[in-house]
């Protein structure tokens, strides 16, 4: 979603907006701009479009400067446009401002806004922002933010630059992520550490209701009351070449290739090989307090949600504790039962989704003890959680999520680990044999990735078709679901996902002659039903790929084209069959000749409800 970079100091800064923007072009956006201050005046650049485009315009007209503010734009209110692209300013271009989120009470602010004269260039919900910032301004920058936000309700990620007191960058946070980069003799802004990680690796993490006064020579943290806050300084240890390609042609493929290193890093310490046995230090849930829990939700939204599906099962079986799934968007509103002795699950890669967050909020507010999954330390997910457990998946760039999503799954596995101990609702010796087969999961993965080719050969066959059918039963269904978004929002092939046992009841009228139909037979115990289902695309003319375990030979004889996974314990099967089904959703998109790591219309950080 929307990308902020601001910078303060002694360099250039239109060079270094750009490069910052050009890390968060992950996230997703239609238009990009900056504004510098050149001694004189605001200059502001934006146009619709990749960033290639605005640079191609500020090649022939560049803005000087060493002070600066820069934006990638997801369109909410206002649709793509140079208009609509931010930095937004006002009539008399005093105040120049970027914003990620949305202003809810815009229309409001924008009638009062336009009886005092204000007139307005865009349709945007920020542009109201920098007028009113203005109509408040009295000879203190500072003040007049401090003004507008107690007028503004939503969310917000605010960078405001002045002409009026142009040796100052203004930050201000409310539900949207924005961090402070702290440099020698400069100083800068992003809403994520990429944006910054070139030229810095000590940054302050806002919270939500902070602001930030940046100079060129300091940092100062404050409430929007102005009283001063003290913040530890948050040294980043992770590298930008983690955040690079890599030699990979795109950020999916390459994230795709780090899984089993995800495995690897998120099992780390908390499995005591020697003793075969879990150890989540991270928690600090006491026995009595995972005893005392009746039911558990998890919320989630998209991919994680996916792994919600298949955390349900494995937390369902090892604890016997009832699980519900939700999706965050739809949780919040439908009133859920949350009692004391809830566990609510929160499960999302960015910590950062708005929909999740609200989530989050209405469960704790309700009494229910949270729990997150998260990949971004320190993202708000983590703030504001009882219990964290980060997977450490690495930097996602791409945004389709694939290590985040089987880190999840590993995370869930742990889990179920933990609190099956904890609870005895099992023996030591199945915690001893899920513990080895999780352990062995990395190399078990490295396989099917060597196996790459022969997907490619199924993706290109199926890139040609504009349906396809996921299958399976159990927590091959989970998987399915998961594998079905990843190939829709890459390669833009319509797709569904069905429960086997569910297509004859409706489905099944979509099926003809040829409708490429991928079917994940995994489960032993669900085996010969799904083979059943199998049967009933392959009569009515169904191209199957089918997707197994070594060993289960009966499906060879069902379809056109198998593909094996390792043998694993049958709850562990959706960390090795995703794989070929991520890779299948890749090339898929490669053969129709989509942007892979940046899909259509979509964003990598979904931060408006
Ligand atoms: C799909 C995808 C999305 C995210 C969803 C939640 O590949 O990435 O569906 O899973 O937007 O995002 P997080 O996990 O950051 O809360």
């Amino acid at each position: 979603m929307c990308g902020i970079v601001g910078y303060i100091g002694n360099r250039e800064a239109q060079s270094i907006l750009i490069s910052g923007l050009s890390k968060l072009e992950y996230r997703g956006y239609d238009s990009a701009g900056i504004s510098v201050y050149n001694g004189k005046a605001l200059q502001t650049a934006k146009k619709k479009g990749r960033l290639a485009v605005l640079e191609e315009q500020l090649q022939s007209n560049p803005l000087n400067g060493h002070i600066g503010i820069g934006h990638t734009r997801w369109a909410t209110h206002g649709k793509p446009s140079d208009e609509n692209a931010h930095p937004h300013s006002d009539n008399d271009h005093q105040f120049s401002i970027i914003h990620n989120g949305i202003i809810e009470n815009y229309l409001s602010l924008k009638e009062e806004l336009v009886a005092k004269g204000h007139v307005f260039k865009s349709e945007t919900d920020t542009e109201v922002i920098a007028h009113l910032i203005q109509s408040l301004y009295e000879g203190d920058m500072e003040q007049a933010v401090q003004r507008a936000v107690k007028k503004m309700k939503g969310a917000y990620a605010l960078v405001v630059l002045s002409k009026s007191e142009p040796d100052k960058l203004i930050a201000v946070r409310l539900a949207s992520p924005l961090i402070v980069g702290v440099g020698q003799g400069e100083n800068f802004i992003g809403s994520d550490i990429p944006a910054i990680l070139e030229y810095t690796r000590n940054v302050y993490i806002l919270n939500d209701g902070e602001m930030a006064v940046l100079t060129r020579n300091d940092v100062q943290l404050k409430d929007v009351e102005g009283n001063s806050i003290s913040r530890e300084i948050y040294h980043v240890d992770w590298d930008i070449v983690t955040a690079e390609k890599d030699g990979y042609d795109h950020f999916m493929l390459k994230e795709i290739h780090e899984q089993p290193k995800g495995y690897r890093d998120t099992m780390g310490s908390r499995i005591q090989s020697d003793q075969h046995k879990v150890d989540l230090k991270e928690l600090t849930l006491s026995k009595q307090q995972i005893e005392s829990i009746d039911r558990i939700h998890i919320v989630a939204c998209g991919t994680a949600y996916h792994a919600g599906l298949v955390g349900k099962q494995v937390l369902e079986s090892m604890t016997r504790i009832p699980v519900e799934v939700d999706v965050a968007s739809e949780y919040r509103y439908r009133n859920p039962i949350i009692t004391n002795n809830t566990l609510v699950i929160i499960v999302s890669q960015s910590g950062e989704t708005a929909d999740t967050l609200a989530a989050l909020r209405e469960a704790k507010s309700q009494g229910a003890t949270i729990l997150a999954i998260t990949n971004v330390v320190g993202s708000s997910v983590t703030r504001e959680a009882d219990q964290v457990l980060i997977t450490w998946a690495g930097p996602e760039i791409a945004v389709a999520s694939t290590k985040a999503y089987t880190t999840q799954l590993i995370t869930f596995y742990l889990l179920g680990c933990h609190f099956a101990e904890v609870l005895e609702t099992k023996d030591e010796q199945f915690i001893a044999e899920v513990v080895s087969a999780l352990q062995v999961l990395p190399e078990q993965v490295e396989m099917i990735l060597s196996q790459a080719e022969d997907i490619k050969r199924y993706a290109e066959h199926i890139a040609q078709h504009d349906h396809v059918f996921f299958l399976g039963r159990g927590l091959d269904f989970a998987v399915a679901q998961e594998a079905s978004l990843k190939l829709k929002e890459i390669s833009y092939i319509h797709s569904e996902a069905y429960a086997a046992g569910e297509l004859k009841h409706g489905t099944l009228a979509l099926i003809e002659e040829g409708t490429p139909v991928v079917a994940i037979a995994t489960q032993e115990d669900l085996f010969d039903k799904t083979v059943s289902n199998i049967q009933e695309v392959v009569a009515r003319g169904a191209d199957v790929l089918g997707l197994s375990t070594v060993g289960d030979e009966e499906l060879v004889k069902s379809v056109n084209q198998l593909l094996f996974i390792p043998k694993t314990l049958p709850f562990l099967t959706p960390a090795l069959s995703i794989i070929p089904l991520q890779l299948l959703s890749y090339y898929a998109a490669m053969a129709r000749g989509t942007d892979v790591d940046k899909p259509r219309n979509l964003a990598k950080s979904v931060t408006v409800e």
